[in-house]
């Protein structure tokens, strides 16, 4: 395992308003840093107190855009212990990412180590109150200090923890998205199954008009025929049309491989649902909603957990599903998920890891 030096905070921060998280709003004490050097590797691993960095303004990530990052979350259980979910599946991932960015893999399960030493030194961060968790995010910048276009050869590896409430200010109440006919996110051959930032950069301006226009999210369709479901950029998507519980497939390369998206596959069939993971038409959710047979439609993520869709705009036509409310596919994915993660159910799937 890697050796890790840790220095200690000798001036701890106060705690936020435990009822009042929101989402990304507060930081612990401490972080975990990581430097790579070509030809020495990933080196210096460190835990030390939640710092700013300080970086020449020529570094290359300023530039160039070369960062990756991930998403995970650390639970309180009933018993005060602290787990993880499947952290290896945030690791493994972030190494596909990194393949992708030209940026140096990292050992999984040095980083899960580092992780679970992390989250223990700062675990009077770990949230108890209902539906709250500890958001980790591990990312990687470029840090050579180069003007040329060119692969870095050199990096920095951080994570840092910040306690959240819901992503979404609705919580668990269903949320209102646009579908996005104009721009688009990802195409064939592109980052869209990757965690770059720059996937979030480019879906910022749709994100912004769709909050204008009082939507929560965009759905983005196809890079090329504007046809196909992509996914809600913060979520994957899943439609429930007359039983058959369908979500868009990840061949194409445009959609990220959501790590709950892949659970609730895995759950959903383990209770015998249908699943089809396929190609799914926007013109087909609005056939199946005018047919009366959109039974649900629900978001997928780390941060957004189970998020049920209660309306979608269309081209400015409203499609209005599940009467304002979570429907039962949702609901006991949402259940079964969350009962899992925070610990109030057996996890019979070997999902979790504890920390302490
Ligand atoms: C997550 O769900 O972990 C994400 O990274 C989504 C988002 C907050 C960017």
């Amino acid at each position: 395992m890697i050796d890790i030096r840790i220095e200690k905070t000798t001036a701890p921060k106060a705690k936020p308003d435990w009822d009042n998280l929101g989402f990304g709003n507060f930081y612990s004490d401490h972080m975990f840093l990581m430097n790579y050097t070509e030809g020495k590797g990933w080196h210096d691993a460190r835990i030390v107190p939640y710092a700013n960095f300080s970086l020449d303004p020529a570094t290359m990530v300023f530039h160039y855009a070369q960062e990756i990052f991930e998403g995970l979350k650390a639970y309180r259980t009933p018993d005060g212990s602290i787990q993880l979910f499947r952290p290896d599946k945030n690791f493994e991932r972030m190494n596909r990412t990194n393949e992708r960015m030209c940026i140096p893999a990292v050992n999984v399960e040095d980083c899960i180590y580092a992780l679970k030493t992390l989250v223990d030194i700062d675990s009077d961060w770990v949230p108890v109150k209902d539906g709250t968790s500890l958001y980790i995010r591990p990312f990687i910048i470029a840090t050579d200090v180069h003007l040329g276009v060119h692969v870095s050869k050199t990096y920095l590896f951080a994570i840092i923890l910040s306690p959240v409430g819901s992503y979404y200010a609705a919580g668990i109440n269903p949320v209102k998205i646009f579908v996005e006919n104009e721009y688009v996110r990802a195409v064939k051959g592109g980052t869209g199954f990757t965690k770059c930032g720059g996937n979030y950069a480019a879906s910022l301006i749709g994100q912004a008009k769709a909050e204008k226009l009082g939507y929560a999210q965009v759905l983005w369709l196809d890079g090329i025929e504007h046809k196909y479901i992509d996914e809600v950029g913060a979520m994957n998507v899943f439609f429930v049309i007359d039983g058959e519980v369908v979500t868009p497939t990840t061949e194409a390369g445009s959609i990220l491989p959501g790590v709950t998206r892949m659970s609730c596959i895995e759950l959903l069939r383990s209770w015998g649902y249908k699943v089809s993971e396929r190609r799914l038409s926007i013109d087909e959710v609005v056939d199946a909603y005018k047919a009366g047979k959109l039974n649900e439609a629900f978001g997928t993520g780390t941060a957004a957990v189970i998020s049920p869709i209660g309306e979608l705009n269309n081209n400015g036509e409203k499609m209005i599903i599940g009467g304002g409310k979570i429907g039962e596919v949702a609901q006991k994915l949402y259940d079964n998920l969350t009962g899992i993660q925070w610990g109030k159910q057996p996890d019979t799937l070997g999902w979790t890891v504890k920390v302490n």
